[in-house]
């Protein structure tokens, strides 16, 4: 890829930096046959794909989860289960003793929707993960963060110096934190790497998958002002290639932001509406204004997450580019499945779960 040679958009953002090399180089991903993996967050979404392929890959992989009967497959397949709460530091002691390394994808992504657990969870959880693994001596800690400590930037070009954004929302502030109580860990000799994915999708995924095509399927709203802004979409196969590259290349003290590519809201969301046979909706910057402000108040009553508030109708409208060329020249990651390919292992998996049927007339439902 010669980054000189890529052609300028209309608004001076290279068309490389939005959509990545259009060459693919052969990501070597190594399996880790007989590594020490710890794991947490492994009953959930990535964790369990970060799981499947260690364990299928022959690592000795141990796992730290709260509810142990949702880790019976792994269980089965030959992983360790240990019982651990990240909001209970006492219940992780030693739970990193014989490990070499640590991917840390455990977090609390909204519920229950309190400011007291969703700090418990990813500060003072990551940072007793993180006091566990420096006293056993453990040789790289992989932690999953995310795009939202960036925040909603209008425009411009984002990059792993961009400043930490806080005050947007509780997951982003918590988020933030959590790098930072790390930051400290880290320099008393933990060898650390930061990985911030965008949307996480595929099959399993609730928030980035189903829950968008029942969205779709019913004919709600899914983007604002017709979906011009940016999403930064990566599928979740991608997403564990550059975990397990983060887990073995020498980039101790690094931080990575891990998009596939950005791409207009419209043009992600017509992959799942192309699935369901709808278009989806979109609704005028106002009246997203007004869902937000009605949805802020039942979440308030209710006590659960909204699921649109105003400050984050910034990410709708965000036109800003995620660069991942650091991702890219250091450890080397691409993006190993095209989106067309994701989307098509995606859709085939909600077709054999039942959240998608296809009719006869090509129509589908969820
Ligand atoms: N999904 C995305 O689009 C996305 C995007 C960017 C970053 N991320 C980050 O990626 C990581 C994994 O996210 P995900 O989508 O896989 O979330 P998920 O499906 O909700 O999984 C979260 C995991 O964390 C575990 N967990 C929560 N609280 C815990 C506690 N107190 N003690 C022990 N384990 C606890 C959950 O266990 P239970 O099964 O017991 O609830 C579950 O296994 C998180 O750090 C998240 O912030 C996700």
């Amino acid at each position: 890829m010669n980054w000189r040679k890529t052609r300028r958009t209309r608004r001076g953002v290279t068309s490389s930096v939005l959509t990545g090399p259009k060459t693919r180089p052969a990501v070597e991903v190594p399996a880790l046959p007989g590594r020490r993996v710890l794991i947490t967050g492994a009953t959930g979404f990535i964790g369990s794909y970060v799981a499947d392929r260690l364990v299928r890959g022959g690592s000795q992989v141990r796992l730290v989860v709260r509810r142990p009967d949702r880790a019976e497959a792994l269980r089965a397949a030959g992983a360790e289960v240990l019982l651990g709460d990240l909001t209970d530091p006492p219940t992780l002691q030693g739970c990193c003793g014989g490990i070499e390394i640590v991917i840390h994808c455990g977090a609390w992504l909204g519920t229950p929707y309190k400011r007291e657990v969703a700090y418990a969870v990813n500060v003072t959880g990551t940072t007793a993960l993180a006091e566990e693994a420096l006293r056993a001596g453990v040789q790289r800690f992989v932690h999953v963060s995310s795009v939202a400590v960036y925040g909603p930037v209008p425009s411009g070009v984002v990059t792993e110096t961009s400043p930490p954004w806080k005050g947007v929302h509780l997951y982003g502030d918590s988020k933030i934190e959590g790098e930072d109580a790390l930051a400290a860990i880290s320099s008393r000799g933990l060898p650390t790497v930061i990985t911030r994915p965008g949307i996480v999708y595929g099959p399993r995924s609730r928030g980035a998958t189903i829950q968008v095509v029942r969205l779709i399927n019913r004919g709600w709203p899914a983007m604002v002002e017709g979906g011009y802004g940016y999403s930064r979409p990566i599928f979740v196969e991608n997403l564990v290639d550059a975990l397990v590259l983060c887990a073995v290349k020498p980039v101790t003290r690094e931080a990575f932001t891990l998009i596939d590519t950005n791409m207009r809201w419209r043009d992600y969301l017509q992959y799942y509406g192309r699935m369901v046979g709808k278009s989806p909706l979109s609704v005028p910057y106002p009246v997203a204004w007004l869902l937000a402000v009605a949805d802020e108040t039942r979440a308030f009553l209710t006590r659960r997450q909204p699921r649109i508030w105003r400050r984050a109708l910034g990410y709708a409208m965000s036109q800003a580019v995620y660069s991942t060329e650091h991702a890219r020249r250091i450890l080397g990651w691409t993006p190993r499945y095209t989106m067309d390919q994701a989307m098509e292992i995606t859709k085939t998996w909600l077709i054999e779960n039942g959240y998608l049927t296809v009719r006869r007339d090509a129509r589908s439902s969820a």
